[in-house]
């Protein structure tokens, strides 16, 4: 889909379909929804009376214009009430309305910036979130359907402003948007693929194409390199697996007169079928997208390279599948990892923490900082805080605000949980330095605690998108399947840096 910004009266231009909004409660539409009414000879004013259209967030009505106007189609969508609009709710109200006009099935949409007029928001940001809502609620997973689509497709979003001063502005916004949602379109491709065509080499050679399309440096570290470097906590979890496990390395340098380099770490389980301690079979398809949070990590990286900010960004996505195999390591194993420590495998499912502890004491050897992690790690942070938000940790509050912040700018939620030093506790092992699990209890708060072992007193942020990084159903500007979070969160997180 193309988006573009244009100056013109919504009712003259050419397009299949004219997006407008109402926000509840209001009697009389303002403003461009108040321009096609009047060209409509009243008819939204009088659906407004009759009950029929209520402006509620997510309601969406369409009114066929039987030439009265240019535009053969107005779909009025709902935006809630006007002191609660943000640019979640634009974003939301647009991935709804194209997935409702996609079908008609309609090519052309013209619509207006949503909530700068009486909604009060800047033109760049009600661009922006028109672009991602546009382009990521019309998304799909299509790489294996050998059939084409019945769903459509819409070719061209524009958005139409009267005032030529907003142009400007308004472009600023969609091509934001457009880098942002690519990006995060490429987290959901990679996530979304099977695991026997998204190994470890496959990831890897996704990173190696992001480096070239974007002109970043990529290190990919091959088993011997691990072996090399004492990496035995990620060659232990890759001991199941046929497939060479692999350490890829993203690099960025923005600032060349800056030493300072902040480090993005993400996990890159390919497939985790819990390895010895097996999971149960029912929903294991699911753990494909176990690299969730690498694909999130090798996705900013393209979307950092292209909109090139003045910092320096390292990535680092530890990459391999989890298996059983006569090879494989067992509970019960103790594996060093390559900051010296060793850790006893109580639960080979606990996998997660194990390849990101090589991953976090690489991080800190080359000096990154500060670090943020992210990672499908617990299904207790799934428990804990469901869908909606994903969970927050750290050592350093200034860093965890930060990324809190840059979050919910983007739209994604982040809960921060507590990392008390007593739930270290639960992690005490009797034979090792640590243990890999601290039992079921605060699961998510003590795999975090975990993680603290490897990246010590490094500034460092963990998210765990355990529950976040899947989608049961459509929902706004996330559809079913892998949601690439964070994709957007890490990017502006380093853009604020
Ligand atoms: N990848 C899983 C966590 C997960 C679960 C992600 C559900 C997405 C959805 C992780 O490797 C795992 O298996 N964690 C275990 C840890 C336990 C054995 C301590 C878990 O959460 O059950
Ligand atoms: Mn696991
Ligand atoms: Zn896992």
């Amino acid at each position: 889909m193309k988006i573009t910004a244009v100056t013109g009266d919504i009712t003259k231009l050419a397009a299949d379909a004219v997006i407008v909004n109402l926000f509840e409660g209001v009697k009389r539409p303002s403003g461009a929804t108040a321009a096609v009414d009047k060209a409509l000879g009243g008819a939204i004013a009088k659906l407004i009376k009759q009950g029929e259209i209520k402006g509620k967030r997510g309601e969406i009505t369409l009114i066929h214009t039987m030439d009265k106007i240019k535009p053969a189609r107005v779909l009025v969508a709902g935006l809630g009430s006007k002191e609660q609009l943000t640019p979640a709710v634009i974003r939301e109200a647009i991935a709804e309305a194209c997935r409702y006009l996609r079908k008609m099935p309609v090519k052309e949409v013209v619509t207006i910036a949503h909530g700068t007029g009486a909604g009060g928001i800047d033109a760049t940001v009600s661009a922006q979130a028109i672009t991602e809502g546009a382009m990521l609620g019309s998304y799909t997973f299509r790489w294996h359907k050998t059939k084409s689509d019945n769903n459509g497709e819409i070719e061209r979003l524009s958005i139409a402003t009267p005032e030529r001063q907003l142009l400007k502005p308004l472009k600023k916004g969609c091509e934001k948007g457009r880098v942002l949602a690519e990006a995060t379109i490429l987290a959901r491709d990679v996530a979304n693929e099977p695991g026997n065509f998204m190994t470890p080499t496959d990831l890897a050679a996704v990173a190696a194409k992001v480096a070239d399309d974007w002109g970043l440096e990529c290190e990919v570290f091959e088993r011997a390199d691990m072996e090399e470097m004492d990496m035995g906590a990620l060659l232990g979890v890759a001991r199941g697996s046929v497939q060479p496990p692999k350490l890829i390395v993203l690099k960025y340098r923005g600032d060349k007169r800056s030493k300072k380099i902040i480090g993005l770490v993400g996990k890159g389980l390919t497939f985790d079928s819990g390895g010895i301690s097996i999971k149960p079979s029912e929903k294991m398809g699911d753990m494909k997208g176990d690299m969730a949070g690498g694909a999130a990590v090798i996705a900013a990286m393209r979307a950092i390279g292209e909109l090139k900010p003045k910092a320096n960004v390292t990535a680092i996505v530890p990459a391999t599948e989890n298996l059983p195999d006569g090879n494989a390591y067992k509970p019960g194993d103790v594996l060093k990892a390559s900051n010296g420590k060793t850790i006893e495998v109580v639960n080979t499912d606990a996998e997660g923490r194990l390849i990101l502890a090589d991953a976090l004491s690489y991080a800190r050897k080359l000096g990154l900082s500060p670090v943020i992690d992210i990672a499908t790690l617990t299904g207790a942070c799934m428990v804990a805080l469901g869908d909606l938000c994903s969970g927050g940790f750290g050592n350093d509050q200034g860093v965890i605000d930060k990324v809190i912040a840059a979050g919910a700018d983007a739209g994604e939620r982040i809960w921060q949980l507590p990392m008390c030093d007593e739930y270290k506790e639960a992690n005490k092992s009797d034979i090792a330095d640590v243990k890999n699990s601290g039992g079921r209890y605060g699961g998510a708060i003590t795999a975090a605690q975990f993680l603290h072992e490897f990246i010590e007193d490094t500034p460092w942020a963990h998210i765990d998108i355990a529950g976040t990084s899947r989608s049961e159903k459509d929902k706004g500007y996330v559809v079913k399947g892998e949601t690439g979070v964070m994709v957007r969160t890490l990017v502006n997180f380093v853009l604020g840096m």
